[in-house]
Order: structure tokens, then C-alpha cells, then sequence
């Protein structure tokens, strides 16, 4: 039969192992059946580094995750994302002006005198500030890593300022110890972000969110606590610190996948995280009762979709000149891949 997916599959034959599909986990259910490797962030940027034989990268994910892939690949590997308008509205809350001034003034005020200070860049950033944060000796995370990566960075420096996601910077500064009085948030809209006094602070939050994630509040976590006393909850790190400290798991997209496959039998778990995985961890763990904290669609991951993989792949296989590869000029793409690849030596992997 003719249909959209077997034509995927016979182009992925015609094709063969010079290409590979990643996909992410928030992708639809018709791309995570249809990719080679589906993964969290970190788990995509490390098949992305490792692949060998592939020349071509299709990246089904958002644009961050795709220029990622760009930075860490071969200089004969090419990299396409099938919709390159599908960016991250969190990325774009740091933006290169905003982060240059945040790290002048912060660098230059009276009560920073004799300290020292490392960027911590989550990945879902734009590529310009992972360059900005290898060229300041810093390094890339995913929610899969930033605790390694800021006890990394603080082992060299007195001062972390972690770009651009405040809760999972918070939430990682909470789980590793920090108090309250040790963290202050950077607001980019505020003369000298806010910040009054530097004293006794250690974790500086840029003020950014996932409006995805910001979804899932305190008052969804109470109701299924009073209702469902013996159901799990489980979020991702990106959610606010009030959900978080109130779940009975936190983790990466890829953590979430392992726990609910490992929980009991019958378990009734609620899931704060994007609603297509949410949706895909029901269908493929019937033996557990997998629940939507509360039902949120990450509409730039949803711009990806089967025509447009079909696309890229027959642009790919007609070697059509208008197919263009994720840019990426090597004055970005040198000290981005020393702060990413700073990651990946700190997992083992490189
Ligand atoms: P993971 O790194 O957990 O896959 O998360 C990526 C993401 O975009 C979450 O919003
Ligand atoms: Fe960005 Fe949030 Fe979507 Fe992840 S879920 S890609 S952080 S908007």
C-alpha cells in the first residue's frame, strides 16, 4: 500500500546507513516510529557525535537540538532539519546582546572583585551562546547532566551563571544543596538584572522558562495528591521548583521513559512533560496507568511532520541544491564544540 510511512521506509532503504534519522522524544508518534534513534537532548548529541558511517543527519527536533548536531559532526557529515522554523521560544529568552551585557556588568561590579565566574549553558540554547560559553571556559548541559556540569564549573570558579532555564537551574542548585540565599535570578529586562549584592551568592539563574513546562503547576500536583493518594508523579526538571520538590521523580525525557517502564504492574503514574511522549509512554506501558499532569503540546516540536521528513529525505536522494544544511560558520562552531564536548568528557564519552 501506498502510504506516507512505507514511502518513508522505502527511501530510508534507497538511502541506507549514509543517513540518519534522530528523533526526539517529544516528536510525534509517526516520526519516533519511523527515526533510527530516538533520545533525550544528551542521548541525541552523543549519537550525533558517534555516528560514523552517516553522511547525512536528519534531525526531527527542534532547531537548538539540530544545530547541536551541526556543531558536533564531521566536517563531510551534513545535518538537516525538516523544519527549520521549529525553534524554542526558551532559546530565543537569551539572546546575544542580553547575555554580553549580563556578563560585562556582572564582571565588572565592585563585589565581584577577586572572584571568578563559568557559564553552565543548557542546551536548549542558540548556538552563538554556546560559543559565547566555550570562549568563557564554560560548559553545555542537558537536565540529564547539569549537576556534573556545575560541580565541574565550580571546582574551577566561585560563581556558576546558568543560561537560560531558572528552574532547572534552580532545581539542580536545590538538589545539590544550594540554599535560597545562594542563587539569585538575572532578569535581562532589569538595570544590572536585579541583582543588588553578589555576597554569598554562588548560582546566577538567567530568567528564562519553558512555557511548555511552566504549565504543570503547584495547584495540578495538590489535586492529585488529595484524590490519588497512591499514585507517582513524575516531572521534568524544567517545571517550577514548587512541582518539582513535590514529585516523586524528576528527570530527563529519557529518565522518565526508564522509570515508568520499571514501575509496578497497575501503577497510576501523572506525567508532567510534553504530551506526545506522555501520550506514547500510555500506549507502550499498558501494564501502567499513565496520566497527563496535565495535557501540554510543545508546538514547535509538532512542526515537524511526516511530509516534511519525506521531503528532506527525496531532497537528500535527488541531490536537490535548494536542500539546505543547518548552517553553521566555524567561528561558531569552534568554541561551541569545546564548551558541548566539555559535556561529553564529563559523562565518560569523549
Ligand atoms: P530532554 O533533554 O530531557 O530531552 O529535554 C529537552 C527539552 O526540550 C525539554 O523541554
Ligand atoms: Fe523548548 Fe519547552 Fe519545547 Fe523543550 S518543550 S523545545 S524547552 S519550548
Amino acid at each position: 500500500m501506498d502510504t506516507i510511512e512505507t514511502r518513508i521506509l522505502n527511501l530510508k532503504k534507497e538511502l541506507g546507513p549514509q543517513t540518519l534519522i534522530l528523533g526526539h522524544h517529544y516528536q510525534r508518534a509517526g516520526i519516533v516510529k519511523l527515526a533510527d534513534r530516538i533520545g533525550d537532548s544528551f542521548g541525541l548529541a552523543k549519537a550525533a557525535s558517534e555516528s560514523r558511517e552517516a553522511k547525512n543527519i536528519v534531525f526531527c527536533g527542534v532547531r537548538f537540538m539540530a544545530e547541536s548536531a551541526a556543531i558536533l559532526c564531521r566536517d563531510d557529515q551534513r545535518v538537516y532539519h525538516p523544519e527549520p522554523e521549529a525553534g524554542c521560544p526558551m532559546a530565543d529568552m537569551a539572546p546575544m546582546d542580553s547575555v554580553e551585557y549580563a556578563w560585562k556588568t556582572l564582571t565588572s561590579r565592585a563585589d565581584f572583585a577577586g572572584r571568578s565566574m563559568s557559564p553552565v549553558t543548557y542546551m536548549n540554547s542558540h548556538a552563538p551562546l554556546k560559543a559565547f560559553t566555550g570562549r568563557h571556559g564554560g560548559v553545555v548541559c542537558t537536565s540529564s547532566n547539569a549537576a556534573k556540569t556545575m560541580e565541574w564549573a565550580w571546582a574551577k570558579s566561585d560563581l556558576v551563571l546558568f543560561f537560560p532555564d531558572e528552574h532547572l537551574g534552580r532545581n539542580t542548585g536545590k538538589a545539590m544543596g544550594l540554599k535560597d540565599s545562594e542563587m539569585k535570578i538575572w532578569y535581562p529586562s532589569k538595570p544590572d538584572g536585579g541583582i543588588d549584592s553578589l555576597n554569598g551568592v554562588r548560582l546566577l539563574l538567567w530568567n528564562g522558562h519553558c512555557p511548555v513546562h511552566m504549565k504543570f503547576t503547584l495547584r495540578d500536583v495538590n489535586f492529585i495528591r488529595e484524590h490519588f493518594p497512591n499514585a507517582k508523579i513524575a516531572v521534568h526538571p524544567e517545571c517550577t521548583e514548587e512541582v518539582v520538590s513535590r514529585a516523586d521523580a524528576v528527570g530527563s525525557t529519557e529518565f522518565l521513559v526508564n522509570y515508568i517502564s520499571k514501575l509496578p504492574a497497575k501503577t497510576q503514574v501523572f506525567v508532567g512533560t510534553e504530551i506526545n511522549l506522555v501520550d506514547r509512554l500510555r500506549r507502550e506501558n499498558p501494564q501502567i496507568r499513565v496520566e497527563a499532569l496535565f495535557r501540554s503540546l510543545c508546538p514547535t516540536m509538532y512542526k515537524v511532520n511526516l511530509q516534511k521528513l519525506e521531503r528532506t529525505l527525496i531532497s537528500i536522494r535527488e541531490g536537490d541544491q535548494n536542500l539546505e544544511a543547518v548552517p553553521m560558520p566555524p567561528e561558531i562552531k569552534n568554541p561551541a564544540r569545546l564548551a558541548l564536548e566539555q559535556m561529553l568528557k564529563l559523562q565518560g564519552m569523549n
